[in-house]
């Protein structure tokens, strides 16, 4: 009876909440929200939303670990830094371990070469509830929404980073990796997306910073890995609305404004493709929006555009040195045929992947020609004003760089899907395969099969980064912020020592860096590479089911361990790296 009834007066809350314009209260912690009901008996009343009762009515209880302050670094164990045997197998039996595979004097990664791990904020962190953090949506997907996550997982606990960073950066250190790419949380800055600031969360990630630079590693921050706080997406549809361009400016300000003295590389957002295009959410979790399902994730990379350039301009005036970019993802674009078709379906692909964000940054302020054709039919136009302000917003191409794919046209062809919103490819009216035009050879190794998105595809990377530089020139050249492998079913291992051994992620880093390596020699300006990820996490809606770690994470105890990948990683630089 009780829960029932508290259930219905939940629900009212919570559609109350939903509806209505919640902007006047962001200045506080506690959302006071004022309305008149739609009902013919309308009524006016007040709900006073403290922050507990947000988590309770949109997350519920999460899940907690038993270590659950910081803890001073647990020591890396000497015998852990030992090389995996062998790390190159000699193709005939020498009775030797041999180092590493013969030297290409011809090759190398120029002295101020960054190399590092990186890792997101919901996916590492844990601790949801602590020191003030606010929801974001992840909490309510995870939570909330039955099976958008596979594996059902949440991010409550994840690697407990939160409270074990200074173990993690000691080990990172210990491994002689330089360079540590994080995420702030925005809704632990800001619980409610905007508004009051959440000292302790500052506090943190002041030490965050502070033990990086103790240990002689360069620390980077992204602003936003995809945990939007959730008032925001309750209050005005998030990224749907321009209403978040102010907000992601004040968070920006307020982020710049304290660590721009100690970190000098920065990303706005990360892969806005990616996270535009969970657009449409899951209905009657989050607030309802008029836009239809298909233009939805276009409203919100405008958003993002304007949202990103402002903070840009933002942060160059707070301090001008600082390297400040968005973070792209995509893959290179095959050919499957020589046909025209083909042809055109590779330039539509472009346009509606990388061009999306990477024309209107690098080149023109304005979205491609095949993107444009489409959005142009709904979106406004960017004003000259807003061209100039969006142009010229990245100093590095910042590239999540994973994979590649064949691109084809249609079976119907191009045309019949241009024209026919209906058909299953549109808006993009591209299609995409991992298989060669033979229909029969994959273009390389396959990663887990949670990520079909993924094989090892590295012999194109050489012609990719070539294609980077030369289409969008970026000035401070090109860095890959992303790269990784899903081990096949290792999830599915509890035998340790077979976790630690993961050759098809060893060979991946090992023949992409070899990649990089020629294309260096070929005159492509690369300036760094961050591994994902620097330990196994939530991996979204594929929960802890596909890792994708270089350190195996024990998720029932929190220990750490090195996997073989992690050697094979350092010792590219240390083998290449010029003195
Ligand atoms: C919400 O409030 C803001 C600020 O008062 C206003 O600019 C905006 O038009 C309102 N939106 C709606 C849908 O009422
Ligand atoms: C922290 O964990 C301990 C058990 O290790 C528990 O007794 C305590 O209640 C926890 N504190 C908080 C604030 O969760
Ligand atoms: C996840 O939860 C849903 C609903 O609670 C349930 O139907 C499903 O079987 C669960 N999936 C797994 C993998 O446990
Ligand atoms: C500007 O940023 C750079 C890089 O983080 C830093 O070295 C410098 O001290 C900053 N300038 C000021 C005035 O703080
Ligand atoms: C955009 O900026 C680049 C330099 O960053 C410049 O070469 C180009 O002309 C600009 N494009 C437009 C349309 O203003
Ligand atoms: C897209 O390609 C797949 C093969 O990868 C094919 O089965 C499918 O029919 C194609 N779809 C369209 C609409 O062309
Ligand atoms: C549009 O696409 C749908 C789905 O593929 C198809 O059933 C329909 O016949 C197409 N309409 C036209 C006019 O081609
Ligand atoms: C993880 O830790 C638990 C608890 O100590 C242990 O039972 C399990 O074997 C460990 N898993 C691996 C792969 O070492
Ligand atoms: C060494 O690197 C150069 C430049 O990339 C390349 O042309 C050559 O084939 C490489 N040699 C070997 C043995 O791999």
């Amino acid at each position: 009876m009780f829960s029932i009834t508290l259930f219905l007066l939940l629900q009212f809350v919570r559609q109350f909440v939903e509806c209505q314009n919640l902007s006047s209260s962001l200045s506080s912690p506690i959302a006071t929200v004022s309305q008149t009901s739609t009902g013919s008996s309308a009524f006016v009343t007040n709900v006073d939303l403290t922050l507990e009762d947000f988590w309770d009515l949109y997350v519920g209880p999460v899940s907690t670990f038993s270590i659950n302050t910081t803890v001073e670094p647990t020591p890396v164990p000497s015998s852990s830094l030992i090389p995996p045997p062998p790390l190159y197998y000699p193709s005939f039996p020498t009775g030797q371990q041999v180092p590493f595979q013969s030297k290409n004097e011809s090759w190398k990664f120029p002295k101020d070469f960054w190399y590092g791990v990186a890792g997101a904020a919901y996916q590492i962190e844990g601790a949801v509830k602590a020191e003030g953090r606010g929801p974001s949506i992840w909490d309510v997907l995870t939570h909330r929404v039955p099976n958008y996550v596979v594996t059902n997982d949440t991010g409550d606990v994840a690697d407990n980073h939160y409270y074990q960073y200074k173990e993690d950066i000691a080990r990172i250190a210990a491994l002689g990796i330089k360079t540590y790419s994080f995420t702030l949380s925005w809704s632990r800055i800001l619980p409610f997306g905007a508004g009051a600031v959440n000292e302790q969360a500052l506090a943190h990630y002041d030490d965050v910073i502070d033990t990086c630079l103790d240990y002689g590693v360069t620390p980077m921050i992204t602003l936003y890995h995809w945990d939007l706080p959730l008032f925001l997406q309750n209050s005005y549809g998030g990224w749907l609305s321009e209403r978040i361009v102010p907000h992601f400016n004040e968070y920006a300000r307020i982020a710049f404004g304290r660590w721009h003295s100690k970190v000098q590389t920065w990303f706005t957002l990360n892969e806005p493709i990616v996270f535009c295009g969970f657009y449409p959410f899951p209905i009657n979790y989050f607030k309802k929006t008029d836009i239809p399902d298909v233009q939805q994730p276009y409203y919100c990379g405008h958003h993002v555009l304007l949202a990103h350039a402002a903070a840009y301009h933002l942060g160059k005036q707070i301090n001008d040195s600082l390297s400040i970019s968005l973070k792209h993802n995509g893959g290179y674009k095959i050919q499957r045929t020589d046909s025209e078709e083909d042809a055109i379906a590779v330039q539509r692909s472009w346009d509606f992947q990388e061009g999306w964000f990477s024309d209107p940054v690098f080149l023109t302020g304005d979205y491609p020609r095949y993107l444009r054709e489409y959005v142009s039919t709904f979106l406004p136009d960017f004003t000259e004003e807003q061209k100039q302000m969006i142009n010229g917003t990245s100093d590095i191409y910042a590239h999540d760089a994973y994979t590649s794919d064949f691109i084809m046209a249609p079976d119907t062809g191009i045309e019949a899907c241009t024209r026919n919103e209906s058909h299953p490819l549109f808006p993009l009216c591209y299609n995409t395969t991992k298989l060669y035009a033979n229909d029969y050879w994959a273009i390389g190794a396959a990663g887990d099969p949670g990520t079909p998105w993924l094989h090892q595809a590295t012999d194109w990377v050489p012609a990719f980064l070539h294609y980077m530089q030369d289409t969008w020139k970026p000035r401070g050249g090109i860095a890959i912020t992303e790269f990784g492998m899903s081990e096949p079913y290792e999830s599915l291992k509890t035998n340790l020592a077979s976790i630690l051994i993961d050759p098809v992620r060893s060979q991946y880093y090992r023949d992409y860096l070899e990649a990089i390596l020629i294309a260096l020699a070929e005159g492509v300006n690369v300036v760094g590479t961050l591994a994902w990820s620097i330990y196994d996490n939530l991996e979204w809606g594929q929960g802890y089911g596909v890792r994708f770690g270089i350190q195996y994470v024990n998720f029932t105890t929190q220990e750490r361990y090195f996997k073989a990948s992690a050697f094979h990683y350092v010792n590219m630089f240390d083998t290449y790296l010029e003195e």
